[in-house]
């Protein structure tokens, strides 16, 4: 097996945090809108996702203050209670059109930070680039008076484009504060940061990239086929992307995953994270429902493919540039 030649841990801002370059997602802990939680899976699942990624040595988690209606801020919360382990919590304030003033960030935050029971978080991120009334200027500066005050260590932006993470980078750097992340769409089945400047400016800017949906949904587990029909669960029932027709037109990908992961003895999955990973400042974030979830991607750290496989994979998730 390759040793990784890169680094295994990413530090959020220059004296911030340091955390694994994987994290696990936690929008399907407590949200059953989207996802099926309460139906297919409940608490214990998720909580043991939550044990079997510290003892796997991923420490980092993202929620939102929206997953769940703040359930799933509320779970972590509980969770992080049990245990003496350090975890490093992402969390995101959603920029609603009556949240016009610096006070609204503010009073979100508290919010939140009374559901995970935390006194800080790691990161603290812009959920979506919606302006209204308060303008990037605005929110920026609120953001930076709470990394003054110790209640956030590090400020993220979330499906912004190149030119907005450059004018909130800017902002920032008034305040003397780096821009840690951008959480953006990525996997192998959606490559577009790559092509529409995100990935380039993240690069050019010293900004991360927390990639959300790595795994395609789980498209790219290679659980889903056409010949095994078996329709996903919850919203995605209705995605075209989980169809005959489309599970049809992936199976080169998954066929090449399983191929390159048979030489480690690493799934589609792994091998999936493994690449995203090798991209340079990009950290996935996969979303695990349980235990076995959250213990096989965890196995995408610690080894790394050769420029070789990483090429074989770019070459065929090209359509998905
Ligand atoms: N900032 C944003 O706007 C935004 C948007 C979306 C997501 N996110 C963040 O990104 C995180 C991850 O994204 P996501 O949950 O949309 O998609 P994902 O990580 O690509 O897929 C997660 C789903 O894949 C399946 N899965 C996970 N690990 C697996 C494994 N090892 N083997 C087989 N199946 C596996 C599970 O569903 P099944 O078992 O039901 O197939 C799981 O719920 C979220 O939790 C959230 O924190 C952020």
């Amino acid at each position: 097996m390759a040793e990784s030649s890169r680094s295994q841990t990413v530090t959020l801002s220059p004296n911030g945090p340091e955390i694994p370059a994987l994290g696990v997602g936690t929008w399907s802990w407590g949200d059953s809108l989207f996802w099926q939680y309460g139906k297919d899976y409940g608490v214990d699942d998720v909580q043991q996702a939550f044990k079997a990624s510290l003892a796997a040595g991923i420490t980092f988690f993202d929620t939102a203050e929206v997953y769940g209606l703040g359930k799933s801020e509320e779970l972590l919360g509980q969770f992080i209670q049990g245990t003496d382990a350090p975890v490093a919590v992402a969390t995101k304030y959603f920029p609603l059109p009556w949240r016009f003033n610096a006070q609204a960030v503010a009073d979100t935050l508290t919010a939140s930070l009374k559901r995970l029971q935390l006194p800080t978080v790691a990161l603290y991120q812009v959920h979506w680039p919606f302006d209204f009334l308060m303008g990037q200027k605005t929110l920026m500066n609120a953001l930076a008076d709470e990394v003054n005050q110790g209640r956030i260590q590090s400020i993220g932006v979330s499906n912004y484009s190149a030119s907005q993470m450059h004018k909130a980078h800017a902002y920032l750097a008034e305040r003397g504060i780096p821009l840690a992340v951008n959480q953006v769409q990525y996997s192998l089945l959606h490559r577009k940061i790559e092509s529409n400047g995100v990935l380039g400016a993240a690069k050019d800017l010293g900004v991360t990239i927390l990639a959300y949906s790595p795994l395609a949904q789980g498209l790219v587990t290679g659980k889903y086929t056409e010949e095994t029909y078996q329709p996903p669960t919850g919203a995605r029932r209705i995605d075209p992307r989980f169809s005959k027709d489309n599970l049809r037109k992936i199976e080169p990908v998954i066929a090449t995953l399983k191929e390159v992961g048979q030489r480690y003895d690493k799934t589609p999955a792994q091998v999936a994270l493994n690449w995203l990973i090798g991209q340079g400042c990009v950290v996935p974030i996969p979303g695990a429902k349980n235990a076995k979830q959250a213990k096989q991607n965890a196995g995408a750290l610690g080894w790394m493919l050769t420029d070789d496989e990483q090429g074989k994979i770019d070459a065929v998730t090209k359509p998905w540039l």
